[in-house]
């Protein structure tokens, strides 16, 4: 099957570097499909039917709310019993035990391990050392320090996708991200994502401080992306389709470090009327002060849907890595 829609069927989830278009446009009807499950109680009896006698652990030692509830609801839907360890106090690495050792106990017990840690590049670390073991099993990064963040930009791609069903998709379209840039790590993660779909145009809308890394900038260069980096917040949102919002990652500020003034990258009610009838406003949430909540009424709001497509997003992507995506029947692609 794989072969014919042009992906390889991944082993692990680890970054948005190596999802191709091809992905990214089964990923959408297979949540579409999955979805309507969820209509009926057959449904998600069915739904639950898929892989009852499957484990996953849940380590996440950096806090979540809503990736760490959205993987908890997947599993339930899928009838997977997870586990969880959320703070390294608990468990025997406050012995001294080292990080890999303690995932691969992990999987000793479990057959889908999902890891949140402040680390980055810790899930592409702990995949090959599984990987080389006679256990291996697959590792989902639900956020790696300030570097990735892949399963939000999944669900974004998700997210805009729907928004724009009925004005040609995302291709061709402008999208303004804003805030920290720089260790924002589902920017770095959409933007990734966003190179697959020709013609789209980014705007990087934030202080001086907080620019994209070189890394980025690279990458986006070396796809033929456009993008253009301003500071100007008022000109980048009026010309937006999109507006993506995000919070200062300020848990990743060194001792010391002067607080960067943010204020003219706001999203407030004043600036709903600058912005085209027809755009959509997005946050990988939380939020502070930079996106207002007396705009959650406006219909171009889209963050709280955004939040539940993470839950089916994550559903669609344990099918997957568990191999029984081909129990969904999609329609012909
Ligand atoms: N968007 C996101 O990753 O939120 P949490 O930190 O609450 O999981």
């Amino acid at each position: 099957m794989q072969a014919t829609l042009g992906f390889e069927r991944p082993k692990h989830i680890l970054s948005a570097s190596q999802f191709n278009r091809a992905f990214l446009d089964y990923m959408y009807e297979l949540i579409n499909q999955i979805r309507k499950f969820d209509k009926t109680k057959d449904g998600l009896m069915y739904l639950q039917s898929l892989l009852p006698h499957r484990r996953a652990m849940l380590y996440f030692t950096q806090p979540s709310t809503r990736t760490f509830m959205s993987f908890q609801a997947a599993c339930s839907i899928l009838g997977i019993k997870p586990s969880e360890i959320r703070d390294t106090a608990t468990s025997s690495e406050r012995k001294g035990e080292s990080i890999d050792d303690s995932l691969r106990t992990f999987a000793s017990y479990v057959d889908l391990i999902v890891m949140r840690a402040p680390v980055a590049g810790l899930s592409d670390r702990i995949a090959t050392l599984l990987d080389a073991t006679p256990r291996p099993v697959p590792i989902i990064n639900a956020g790696s320090g300030p570097d990735e963040h892949p399963t939000q930009a999944l669900l974004d791609i998700y997210t805009l996708q729907r928004s724009f069903k009925s004005a040609s998709g995302i291709e061709g379209k402008t999208i303004c991200m804003v805030g920290d840039l720089k260790r924002g790590r589902t920017i770095r993660s959409l933007s990734r994502l966003l190179a697959n779909y020709p013609r789209t145009q980014l705007i990087f809308c934030s202080p001086p401080e907080f620019k994209i890394a070189d890394d980025l900038r690279q990458f986006l260069s070396s796809r033929d992306v456009s993008f253009e980096e301003t500071t100007n917040f008022t000109a980048a949102i009026e010309a937006a389709d999109a507006i993506y919002m995000t919070r200062v990652q300020d848990e990743y500020d060194q001792a010391g470090a002067t607080k960067v003034d943010t204020r003219a990258y706001c999203l407030k009610q004043e600036h709903l009327p600058l912005l085209r009838r027809d755009s959509v406003i997005m946050h990988p949430l939380p939020r502070r002060d930079e996106l207002d909540p007396a705009i959650d009424h406006d219909p171009r709001a889209k963050y709280w849907r955004q939040e539940r497509n993470g839950m089916w997003t994550r559903v669609a992507l344990i099918t997957i890595l568990m191999g029984v995506d081909s129990h969904i029947v999609l329609p012909t692609l």
